[in-house]
């Protein structure tokens, strides 16, 4: 599957952000030209509408510039005793055919190859980011110009769209909003794009969008990046997290003087927390909180646990970050304490353990020390399932 750097789409990173983040747009023509078949398809489009569980609350039809009711394409229909709203293929293809854009909202939350292509994005703004995926018939009015409140990448897909864009205000407000042609003047960039072009458009910048003479599919990655309010959020949501924190307090009535003493020392304990924070270890946390949002991370357990089922002999295991207590010795075997399980092994592989916390990767094979390979490896497999071991070398077998 097609992997993307963030520099694929903005070409060079530094240059990026210091002179169009956040301050104005950057048209990059060609940037994903030849590698666009992982992305959303024509045809994959009809697949996603013939599913039967299609979420309607993912799909919008827009059609004059104004939103379809929901009502216009989906059907009630029985699921046991209750009743649910699925939507309705043929009825999404006429308002389609007679002029409507047809949206899917957060796609990545669906589609593994759109989750894919929020990662690079997710990983340089470590922010929520969403793909959102447009298609337009041929000859369609497109949007009227607006401005929205998040930075968006568009990414031209199938056939042609052709775009405006006006320059970025300095103050915005973040919020969404409508223009008029009169109001805005010359844009910026006017440009046809084609399949595999790439628009960034920042927050608050207004911009206008038509198909031409093909029916036109393009993906839009919004990135909400986390204002200053957002991130120190974060930082005090995690102190209140303490169970200092878990009072139920009345702040009225007679318990008043009580109550405001109280309040008082609680503000007191929240200065002395936040004055004891590492702002470089914080950043780093912070960072990667908005990495690991809902529809960019991707567990990967199921493959993780056929490597551990398929560890060669030869493969080199190290210690994981998965954190291991070890306990004491029975004079045989010594307690782990791992993920809430406790668990007892021959004090030789408490002892391989703990070498491996500051020593070098070792083979399977060799993991455990004076007994068979195969003892060795059945260990190592065990430990590896758990998440205690992981593959220090995949090429070595
Ligand atoms: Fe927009």
């Amino acid at each position: 599957m097609e992997t993307y750097s963030f520099e694929d789409f903005v070409g060079d990173r530094d240059v990026f952000f210091a002179e169009h983040f956040n301050k104005k747009p950057l048209l990059h023509k060609g940037a994903l030209a030849g590698r666009l078949h992982d992305l959303p398809s024509v045809g994959q489009l009809d697949d996603l509408l013939a599913l039967e569980v299609a979420p309607t609350s993912y799909l919008r039809v827009t059609k004059g510039g104004k939103g379809v009711p929901s009502s216009a394409y989906t059907r009630t229909v029985a699921r046991g005793a209750a009743l649910a709203e699925a939507v309705s293929a043929d009825k999404v293809y006429e308002l389609f055919r007679s002029g409507g854009t047809v949206t899917w909202n957060s796609l990545n939350h669906i589609l593994p190859s759109t989750r894919r292509l929020t990662e690079p994005f997710a990983d340089a703004f470590a922010c929520p980011t969403e793909v959102v995926l447009f298609v337009t018939p041929a000859g369609n009015d497109g949007f009227a110009p607006h401005h929205d409140s998040i930075d968006v990448f568009v990414v031209q897909v199938n056939g042609t769209k052709t775009w405006k864009v006006w320059g970025t205000p300095q103050v915005r407000p973040g919020d969404e909003g409508s223009h008029t042609l009169e109001e805005l003047g010359e844009p910026v960039i006017e440009v046809t794009l084609t399949p595999g072009d790439v628009l960034y458009v920042p927050h608050g910048t207004p911009h206008a969008a038509a198909a031409n003479r093909e029916m036109s599919l393009h993906l839009s990655v919004g990135v909400q990046p986390r204002r200053w309010r957002d991130l120190l959020r974060e930082t005090v949501d995690a102190i209140v997290a303490d169970e200092a924190f878990h009072g139920f307090p009345s702040l009225d009535g007679d318990q008043e003087p009580t109550a405001v003493t109280a309040l008082a020392a609680r503000l007191r304990l929240l200065q002395d927390r936040l004055a004891a924070v590492d702002p470089a270890s914080e950043a780093r946390r912070l960072a990667g909180t908005g990495r690991v949002r809902g529809g960019a991370a991707r567990p990967r357990e199921f493959e993780r646990l056929s490597a551990a089922d398929t560890l060669a002999p030869g493969a080199g295991v190290r210690r994981s970050a998965v954190p291991v207590q070890i306990g004491a010795s029975d004079g045989a075997r010594t307690s782990l304490f791992v993920k809430g399980h406790r668990l007892a092994v021959p004090d030789a592989v408490a002892a391989a353990l703990r070498a491996l916390e500051s020593g070098p990767a070792v083979t399977a094979a060799t993991f455990f020390p004076g007994v068979s390979e195969t003892r060795s490896l059945r260990a190592a497999q065990g430990l590896a399932r758990l998440g205690v071991l992981e593959v220090a070398d995949e090429k070595r077998t």
